[in-house]
């Protein structure tokens, strides 16, 4: 596998690597895919809501270091909204891009941060924690990725239907039979909506 060099740089020298001993904020999100976590600790000025400080700590492959280190770099300094809209995309293009098969890594250190700055917004009454809906399971589904060229399947359209009643999610995909990822993006599907306690059984047709 190929890697550029920045990004054996930021695996080999992790920027703010560490922890925060009074921090405004935390999240640790782990990846199904793989089963790699990363930490994540904001300090946020209150005045100006933007990030001041900002460590994590990673228990994963080269790219998990890699990209959650590079996060830390895009994301100090700007405000929990900017913070907010640095995507998956931007992780993997400041590294120089990743492969394929790693682009996940890159959503996992997104997601952390994510969740970090919606922990600090809901404990200091800045937001409400999201409601569950079916727009929750879309999102979530935009989060797994084809390992083949490592883009979200709902980007590729490969999600044909997506249901949502009384505790039951359906997803219908269209996956070649052929296609050597099928089972994976099914398997995936399961450990990803598996995390949220609303849903009670997830029907796949493929
Ligand atoms: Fe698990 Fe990279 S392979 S985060």
């Amino acid at each position: 596998m190929e890697y550029s060099q920045k990004v054996l740089d930021y695996f080999m020298n992790p920027r703010n690597m560490g922890k925060i001993d009074d921090p405004d904020a935390v999240a640790t999100e782990g990846s199904p895919a793989c089963g790699d976590q990363v930490t994540i600790y904001l300090k946020v000025n209150p005045e100006s809501q933007t990030i001041e400080d900002i460590k994590f700590q990673s228990y994963g492959c080269a790219s998990n270091i890699a990209t959650a280190s590079i996060i830390t770099e895009l994301a100090k300094g700007k405000t929990l909204e900017e913070g907010k809209k640095i995507d998956w995309e931007d992780a993997a293009s400041a590294l120089d891009g990743l492969p394929p098969i790693k682009m996940h890594c890159s959503v996992l250190a997104v997601d952390t941060l994510r969740s970090a700055i919606t922990n600090y917004e809901v404990t200091h009454k800045l937001a409400e924690r999201p409601e569950f809906s079916k727009e929750t399971i879309v999102e979530e589904l935009g989060r797994i990725l084809y390992p083949k060229v490592g883009k979200s399947i709902i980007d590729l359209k490969m999600v044909k239907y997506v249901g949502w009643h009384d505790g039951v999610a359906t997803v219908d995909l269209d996956v070649p039979k052929f296609d050597e990822y099928r089972d994976n993006i099914a398997e995936e599907i399961r450990e990803h909506l598996g995390r949220y306690p609303e849903i009670k059984e997830i029907n796949i047709t493929i």
